[in-house]
């Protein structure tokens, strides 16, 4: 765990990212952070973490260039910041959380000799619990891969992608998908309210149920299916709700037609 890193954006990722690698033993005086915000920086001090506000001059020299850039700045500023770093383009790995965000766009920049991985994270990073989709050129060395992917597994668990395609499918699926598990404990809580469950009752009952169901289906070797078929007694309470949920594929259609919405939307942002 000693790669020298520089962290490009210090907001709800990037702490997110920091947060998980000092708990897994990355030593703080390893990673630099280059944020222009002044309580970004003064968040990154507090860590004992070395901030500045550009392109910092220790890394300008070619023995104190990092091994890795992580690029977690929004989307529309990634442009920008990519042409501050250039110069490190065959020096350093580029690893970038920034949504749909493709390899071919930022090695337009850095150029078609820069090893660059696509990392598409989700936001319970911010608790150590996302799932990161990584997708790599092949400039990318098998060491490298496997540096970007302990460092991506400080925040949860990691899977790799071959086909940088398939990006937008994850971004449906998982980069969005906490909205769509949101909305969801959001609508148990109210179908609660209505039948007269007191709402801070509702909401912790909600958020109890989809918190611990999906606990129970990490750690079960049954798939969902299987574990809803377990719990579905015949005649019973639950089978009365699926009936409503699932008649003429009603809750899948709904969800097949929201993903392939965001898919849509990604590969229309991808190719701006
Ligand atoms: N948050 C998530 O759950 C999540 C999930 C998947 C992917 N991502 C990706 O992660 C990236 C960061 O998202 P975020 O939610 O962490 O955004 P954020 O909270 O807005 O953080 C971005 C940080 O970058 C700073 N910044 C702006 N310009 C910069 C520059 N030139 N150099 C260095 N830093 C600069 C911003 O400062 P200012 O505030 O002053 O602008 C801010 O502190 C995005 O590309 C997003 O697509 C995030």
């Amino acid at each position: 765990m000693a790669e020298r890193l520089l962290l490009v954006g210090f907001g709800n990722m990037g702490r997110a990212l920091v947060s998980g690698w000092l708990a897994h033993g990355r030593e703080a005086g390893a990673i630099s952070v280059v944020d222009p915000n002044p309580d970004a920086r003064e968040a990154a001090a507090a860590l004992d973490i070395a901030a500045s506000a550009g392109w910092p001059a220790s890394v300008r020299d070619r023995d104190a260039s990092p091994e890795v850039v992580l690029l977690a700045v929004k989307p529309a500023r990634l442009d920008d910041v990519l042409q501050d770093y250039r110069a490190l383009g065959e020096r350093s790995l580029f690893l970038s959380v920034a949504a749909g965000k493709t390899i071919a766009k930022i090695a337009e920049v850095l150029g078609p000799e820069a090893a660059i991985v696509r990392a598409m994270p989700n936001t319970p990073a911010a608790i150590g619990r996302g799932v990161t989709a990584l997708c790599a050129n092949d400039r990318v060395t098998a060491d490298q891969r496997a540096v970007c992917a302990a460092l991506m597994e400080a925040i949860g668990s990691v899977e790799w992608l071959d086909d940088e395609r398939l990006m937008d499918v994850v971004t449906a699926v998982s980069g969005s998908g906490p909205a769509y598990v949101l909305l969801l404990i959001e609508c148990l809580a109210e179908a609660a309210r209505e039948l007269g469950l007191d709402p801070e009752l509702a909401e912790r009952f909600a958020v109890g149920t989809v918190a611990g169901t999906g606990l129970y289906a990490e750690q079960s070797d049954s798939g969902a299916a299987e574990l809803r078929q377990q719990v579905t007694s015949p005649g019973g309470t639950t089978e009365a709700a699926l009936e409503v949920l699932m008649s003429d594929g009603q809750l899948a259609e709904l969800m097949s037609l929201a993903v392939r919405a965001a898919a849509k939307r990604s590969g229309e942002l991808s190719s701006e």
